[in-house]
């Protein structure tokens, strides 16, 4: 298959692939950029573990070819800790409240959620569903993680 450069940035750093444009962008985080925070669940855009933000917008790292990224921001869990020790109060407050079980959805929610708090929108409950329709979780009933998502948004 005929590999093209492609040229984005990953959580603020430049990147440059040279892949089939059609690779998922899932694949070339997990693999191609050792980026493994960003889950596989059903490879087909229905449970939202694969979530990642492009340009601000939540999408479906499972569904989005590389060639479609050319020149965005993307951003991946591994991007919202402020440093090495340190976790953002987003993931805190997950922590906080039980709203990470067993991680697989984790990632997907805290970007879906990343983006929801981004957009500034009043933090209602329903809102905060509406945010999370996307991303199915398994283990917590999704109160834990609305609950968490709450937290996050009231000031500090
Ligand atoms: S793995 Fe992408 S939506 Fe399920
Ligand atoms: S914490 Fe297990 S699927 Fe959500």
């Amino acid at each position: 298959m005929t590999e093209v450069v492609y040229r984005f940035t990953v959580n603020g750093q430049p990147v440059e692939l040279a892949v089939p444009g059609m690779r998922r962008l899932l694949d070339a985080l997990r693999e191609d950029l050792a980026l493994t925070g960003t889950k596989e669940g059903c490879g087909e855009g229905e449970c939202g573990a694969c979530s990642v933000l492009v340009d601000g917008a939540v999408v479906d790292a499972c569904l989005v070819p590389v060639c479609q990224v050319d020149g965005s921001d993307v951003r991946t869990v591994e991007g919202l800790a402020t440093g090495p020790e340190a976790l953002s109060p987003l993931q805190e407050a997950f922590l906080e409240t039980g709203g990470a079980q067993c991680g697989i959805c984790t990632p997907g929610m805290l970007m879906a959620a990343r983006a929801f708090l981004d957009d500034g929108a009043e933090p209602t409950e329903d809102a905060i569903r509406e945010a999370i329709a996307g991303n199915l979780c398994r283990c917590t009933g999704y109160t834990k993680i609305i609950d968490a998502i709450a937290m996050a948004a009231r000031p500090a």
